[in-house]
């Protein structure tokens, strides 16, 4: 059976893919790791421990003692927090990679999948239906750094043939962990407002378009990437998307289950961020490399969001 560790487990995305993979591949199987004290989920049904991504030396006892197969690395410091903190960004994000990458050469892994994020454009890029092979020159820490994700990955696969596998997540909206200092947060964070205070306070413009997904989109891409056929994969790095709102349009759709909702706007620094990323991209390569295809659009992300949170919540609407 494979066994797969995940940094970053905790965090908004990792708390719901170990629970995923844990069904999948037997909790025994799925090592979840962080460097905090992880919430009570992840402490179900399989192993959590406690690791720091730049201590090399834990890192490589961990893979080694648990016989590690596949490492998912998840750990990163997002768009917002890495503009406040760029060295940060950097240990994180730039060698936290290259210790991970170093391991799975060094140990013989079999795969590490590293996300990439729409982060990795920039101002140059072609901004609407974003191709997956086009300039990438991001002007965010954030960014810089997963394009050296993508590209470092992408070279100890031509020097070393590791098995590296990278996407472009675009937004990601959820209901059980909260994202964290990101620049799409507010898409999250709406849902909150919407159901506790029937009002929110945006923090980027109303006709600010970002592509996004759904959660369990976000956790399908993430697995059918990790199974494709390596053979088949000519590409390292893909766009996904499922789709692409502004704040206006997420509004007006929440509106419809939640009439007297109401939004207004303060934009902040993340405006610029979000300013220089795709409004829209195309994922036809991961379509065709790999079978991609979403299963939420806009209404049935926010009917499903709305139901999950207010029992979460305790909250009519
Ligand atoms: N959600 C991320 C952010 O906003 C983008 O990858 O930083």
């Amino acid at each position: 059976m494979t066994r797969i560790l995940v940094t970053g487990s905790y965090g908004q995305i990792g708390t719901e893919l170990v629970g995923v993979l844990r069904k999948k591949y037997g909790g025994e199987n799925v090592l979840a790791t962080g460097r905090k004290k992880p919430p009570a989920i992840l402490n179900e049904d399989g192993p959590y421990y406690r690791l720091d991504i730049l201590d090399e030396n834990q890192l490589h006892t961990m893979l080694v003692d648990y016989d590690i197969d596949i490492i998912i690395h998840n750990a990163s410091v997002l768009s917002a927090t890495g503009e406040k903190n760029p060295q940060l960004a950097y240990r994180t994000n730039v060698e936290g990679t290259y210790n991970v990458m170093e391991a799975v050469r060094i140990l013989g892994l079999e795969q590490a999948l590293v996300p990439s994020s729409i982060a990795a454009f920039g101002p140059s890029t072609p901004r609407d239906n974003t191709p997956n092979d086009v300039i990438t020159r991001p002007t965010s820490m954030y960014g810089v750094t997963k394009v050296f994700v993508e590209l470092f990955g992408e070279y100890y696969k031509l020097r070393y043939d590791i098995d590296f596998r990278s996407l472009r997540y675009p937004g990601v909206i959820s209901a059980e962990a909260l994202p964290g200092g990101g620049t799409t947060d507010y898409a999250v964070a709406i849902f909150y407002e919407a159901l506790k205070e029937k009002k929110y306070t945006c923090f980027l413009g109303p006709d600010t378009r970002l592509p996004m997904m759904f959660m369990p989109d976000c956790i399908k891409s993430t697995i059918d990437l990790m199974e494709a056929d390596n053979e088949k994969l000519k590409h390292r790095t893909f766009n996904v998307t499922a789709f692409s709102f502004t704040p206006a349009e997420l509004a007006e759709e929440i509106r419809k289950h939640i009439p007297e909702f109401e939004i207004d706007y303060e934009p902040d620094f993340r405006q610029q961020i979000a300013d220089s990323w795709p409004m829209s991209l195309d994922d036809s390569v991961a379509r065709e490399e790999w079978g991609w295809k979403p299963d939420y659009d806009l209404p049935a992300m926010v009917e499903e969001m709305l139901e999950k949170l207010s029992k979460k919540l305790g909250l009519e609407y």
